[in-house]
């Protein structure tokens, strides 16, 4: 665990607004521990890359040969201000400044990643069906895209792999109603005190 800390270290000290608590760094970590070699690690909503590199370090650390591949378009529409986004990180943040720092701290951490700099939506045609070993969610938070993503998605990961998602939170009430009616029939829980929700 002693590399999570130096994770946490490096980007507390990088960015003003981590996306990531702690307790989601060491859970993502955890978790990626679990992809064996010749797996692959895909995430929607790379930002400036606390996940996709934690899961990089974690799933890497053991077996080099697994696939890393992060879908964002660093594109703000109507639909997606960057208000709604980036607020925590200033109103006047431009998606460049965020896909440079993607690639800065991609390069920092030594990684390979390839990037889909497209949405969700147009990305899912270019992952098999069951072809995933960790799949994480951290993309559109609002209600009908983290369902879309949700349904989309699902069918991506392989028999035995994580399917999981991040901002089950007061702050993120799209994430928590999707997550909610799903927890009806029992299909998701939330790891410890982070806001990662993973499948049974
Ligand atoms: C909360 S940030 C992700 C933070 C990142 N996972 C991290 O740990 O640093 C959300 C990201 O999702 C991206 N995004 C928004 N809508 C998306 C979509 N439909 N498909 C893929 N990415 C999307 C945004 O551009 C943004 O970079």
């Amino acid at each position: 665990m002693e590399k999570v800390k130096e994770i946490i270290k490096y980007f507390s000290a990088k960015l003003e607004h981590r996306f990531l608590s702690n307790a989601d760094f060491y859970q993502l970590f955890s978790l990626s521990r679990q992809v064996s070699a010749g797996g692959r690690v895909v995430e929607i909503g790379a930002g400036a890359g606390c996940s996709i590199i934690t899961m990089g370090i974690g799933s890497q650390a053991m077996n080099k040969n697994i696939e890393l591949i992060t879908i964002d378009p660093f594109v703000w529409t109507r639909q997606l201000p960057p208000h709604t986004i980036y607020k925590e990180l200033g109103r006047d943040v431009k998606k460049e400044d965020i896909l440079a720092r993607f690639r800065e701290n991609i390069a920092h951490w030594g990684l390979e990643v390839i990037l889909l700099q497209e949405t969700s939506v147009s990305g899912c045609r270019k992952i098999g069906d069951e072809s995933v070993d960790l799949l994480f969610i951290d993309g559109n938070h609002q209600y009908h895209a983290v369902k879309w993503d949700i349904l989309n998605y699902r069918p991506k990961v392989k028999k035995g792999g994580i399917f999981c998602d991040h901002d089950y939170q007061k702050c993120h009430p799209g994430v928590r109603k999707v997550v909610d009616e799903a927890f009806d029939e029992n299909i998701f829980r939330v790891l410890g005190a982070s806001s990662i929700w993973v499948e049974k």
